[in-house]
């Protein structure tokens, strides 16, 4: 099949080249010059474990392409992806004018059926905004060509993607007739092999269920960090009430995990752009609204703990941070709760030096020499009045405690993610606090 995905970031990069790997023909489109010569170049513009070996092999087979020429772009795919990035808008709203610039460009210059895929996150009703501006660029053109337009959300995670598009748990596609049904079946025929993974709905269905899952998972998140706040108060360890509720099937183990609040390009902005859309229709969503406040609360929590301990002003203090990217496995830092941390400790006067396996890049190019950046975990803690934890990254759980304490001016860890067994901690003669633990 031949295939163009418009937009070539997390999730256009990964779908063309998981498409690509299953014999598929794809071309890549993206306006940014920059990212398309680098991965002509042979280089991939974002972290994401496994994509350099996929696009590698599909480039070399002669299956994946790059290009910036919308007029080749559009001549090339029978499906048309779009996952172009749907950032907030001002007022929280999804900003679509990406999406409909696109739908534009191939209403432009299509000269044959298409079928139009939405894939990225979008509003209810987006995909009558992308039949529009298609019908409209056709009109202009005098032209009567069909197509079709199909809502395909992607649920893929930043650090699985590749697995999570090879072995989805579903594959939700909204299409209102049948030849585009046909299509998508075909194209995910290979990623169903074991059993029947496609669930098709009407196209408004498909566009909410993307946003009723990320609301769900941010919910799970904001409920525990909201009890495990309460767990602090309370002298009760938020561990073992998560342990104690998982183990419950209607409830389950995953994102039960407090912290430092949840940050990354889905949730939050998804989470806004929902109550958005219910404000549009006269409804309030007070279980989500609340999810947000209780997120932009949770972000500030470590810097909280630390005027807690060492007052408001910080000037002449200096803090260590491991973990800038918003989850481990990925250089994404888009609404990161490290952000938030930074500018906290900034704000009061502190210093700041910082270290992350893989986002030290990105933090480079918002952050400038805002903060130190360090080349290894432990040369961050020289002289830190405190060693504060923002990202879960596997190679911080099992830290060299006696290196840790030799290094910071006083043995005291602030656990955004609740990595130690803080009797462990306390046992190697530190003093430590992290979220909702005894
Ligand atoms: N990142 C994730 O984990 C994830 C997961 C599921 C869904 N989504 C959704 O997928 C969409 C894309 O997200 P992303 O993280 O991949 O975004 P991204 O910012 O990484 O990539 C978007 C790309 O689109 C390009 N672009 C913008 N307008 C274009 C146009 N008219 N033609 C060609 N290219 C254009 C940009 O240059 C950029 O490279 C968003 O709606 C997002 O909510 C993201």
């Amino acid at each position: 099949m031949k295939i163009t995905v418009v937009g070539t970031g997390y999730v256009g990069l990964v779908t063309g080249a998981c498409l690509a790997e299953y014999g598929n023909d794809v071309v890549c489109l993206d306006l940014d010059q920059r990212k398309i010569d680098m991965l002509r170049a042979g280089g991939i513009p974002i972290f994401e474990p496994g994509l350099d070996d996929i696009v590698a092999r599909n480039v070399q087979a002669g299956r994946l392409r790059f290009t910036t020429d919308i007029n080749e772009s559009v001549a090339h795919g029978t499906v048309q992806f779009i996952a172009v990035g749907t950032p907030p808008d001002e007022d929280g709203s999804a900003d679509l004018q990406y999406v409909l610039a696109a739908a534009c460009s191939i209403g432009r210059a299509m000269t044959e059926y298409k079928v139009i895929v939405d894939k990225s996150t979008v509003p209810v009703g987006t995909a009558d905004k992308v039949k529009a501006a298609v019908a409209e660029e056709l009109a202009k053109r005098g032209e009567k060509i069909e197509f079709s337009v199909a809502s395909n959300p992607e649920f893929l995670k930043e650090g699985a993607a590749i697995e999570d598009f090879m072995r989805p748990d579903r594959i939700v596609v909204g299409a209102e007739d049948d030849r585009a049904i046909r299509i998508m079946r075909t194209i995910y025929q290979p990623f169903q092999r074991n059993h029947e993974r496609m669930l098709v709905m009407d196209i408004r269905s498909a566009e909410l269920t993307k946003y009723a899952a990320n609301a769900m998972l941010a919910t799970r998140i904001s409920f525990m960090n909201e009890l495990a706040n309460l767990a602090e108060k309370l002298g009760a360890d938020i561990e073992l009430v998560r342990k104690g509720i998982g183990s419950d099937p209607r409830i389950g183990y995953s994102f039960l995990y407090p912290g430092a609040g949840y940050g990354g390009s889905c949730f939050p902005k998804d989470v806004k752009a929902l109550c958005k859309t219910a404000n549009e229709y006269d409804m309030t969503l007070k279980v989500l609204e609340a999810v947000e406040d209780v997120n932009d609360a949770q972000k500030s929590l470590l810097v909280k703990k630390v005027t807690q301990r060492f007052g408001e002003d910080l000037k002449g203090r200096h803090f260590a941070i491991w973990g800038l990217a918003f989850k481990p496995k990925t250089d994404d830092m888009r609404e990161a709760p490290s952000l938030v941390v930074i500018d906290g400790l900034l704000a009061r006067g502190a210093t700041v030096s910082a270290f992350d396996p893989v986002a030290m890049h990105e933090a480079q190019r918002i952050l400038g020499d805002k903060v130190v950046y360090g080349k290894t975990l432990m040369d961050v803690l020289d002289n830190a009045d405190a060693l504060l934890i923002v990202t879960e990254w596997k190679e911080f759980q099992v830290p060299d405690f006696a290196g840790i304490k030799a290094r910071l001016k006083q043995p005291l860890v602030i656990d955004g993610r609740n990595l130690f067994d803080p009797a462990l901690v306390r046992d190697n003669g530190f003093e430590y606090d992290a979220i909702g633990r005894l």
